[in-house]
């Protein structure tokens, strides 16, 4: 099983936009998918027209147990999404009261990492979610994961959150005595605007190695295909987009081939 958070503590920068894309491509090559809302605004839910106000069992449900997940209960809160071969643990709104609930509670920073070692043999992926804030949840995902992908917007008001995110990265992963290793994922790149172009420079020119080396480009499709509730690739698997994200798994699978 391999796993992989997308997070940034900077909203709109596609970490939702990148589950769907990977996942959904993943799936396509006939990978057994599962994707798991961590935010409490459940856009990821949304995305599949599941509605987080509404929702009966969610993630929300895993961390209401003392620290343990009891058995069974992860498949339980696991439904089908429009995409063959892709599941999706949802979120509902509940969870925003997670970290008031939390306080002093023993082993609440491994329940993700617990619930997926129940799931080892169901999934050959599964893709984490964030919200764009640090908090419980975002500390769970980064400890269970084998690889970080930070989504950063080429603009200029996006390198300021990267150092941010990268900060607390550091801070995370130091208590958390892990070696998680990241990748920064230039995204929403537009190579006519200076903006994109300039910031897309500074961003390698910062972090170097830890950069991908290619940059996922505006495309309107991702819009559409949200609107629909299907994955990009379904939607239109030739779009620029796509295919940048089909270059991204592979740079992704590279990464983590050692993980199976
Ligand atoms: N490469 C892209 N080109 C054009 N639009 C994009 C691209 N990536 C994402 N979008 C659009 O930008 C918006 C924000 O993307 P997305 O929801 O993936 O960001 P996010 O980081 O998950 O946001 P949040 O922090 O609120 O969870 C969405 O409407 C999405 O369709
Ligand atoms: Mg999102």
């Amino acid at each position: 099983m391999k796993i992989w958070a997308i997070a940034n503590q900077k909203g709109g920068v596609g970490k939702t936009t990148s589950v769907v894309s990977l996942g959904g491509l993943l799936a396509q090559q006939g990978k057994r998918v599962l994707v798991m809302d961590l935010d409490p605004h459940g856009s990821l839910t949304s995305y599949f027209k599941l509605d987080p106000d509404n929702i009966e069992q969610s993630v929300f449900d895993l961390f209401m147990h003392q620290g343990k997940v009891p058995d069974g209960l992860p498949e339980q809160l696991i439904t089908a999404t429009s995409c063959q071969g892709m599941d999706i643990m949802p979120a509902s709104t509940a969870l925003a009261t997670l970290e008031r609930r939390m306080v002093g509670v023993d082993g609440m920073g491994l329940i993700i990492s617990k619930t997926l070692a129940m799931l080892w043999e169901q999934y050959d992926y599964v893709l984490l979610d964030n919200s764009p804030s640090l908090g419980v949840l975002m500390i769970n995902a980064l400890a269970a994961s084998q690889q970080l992908v930070v989504p950063v917007q080429t603009e200029f008001l996006a390198i300021k959150g990267l150092e941010r995110m990268m900060h607390t990265l550091e801070m995370v992963i130091r208590s958390q005595k892990s070696n998680l290793r990241h990748l920064i994922l230039p995204t929403m790149f537009d190579r006519r605007t200076q903006a994109s172009t300039q910031s897309l420079r500074t961003i390698k020119k910062t972090w170097g190695d830890n950069v991908w080396k290619y940059a996922i480009p505006v495309d309107t499709k991702f819009r559409d295909a949200s609107m629909a509730g299907v994955v990009p690739s379904e939607l239109d698997p030739t779009t620029h987009g796509v295919r940048a994200y089909a270059k991204l798994l592979q740079t992704l699978n590279d990464l983590t081939s050692s993980q199976a």
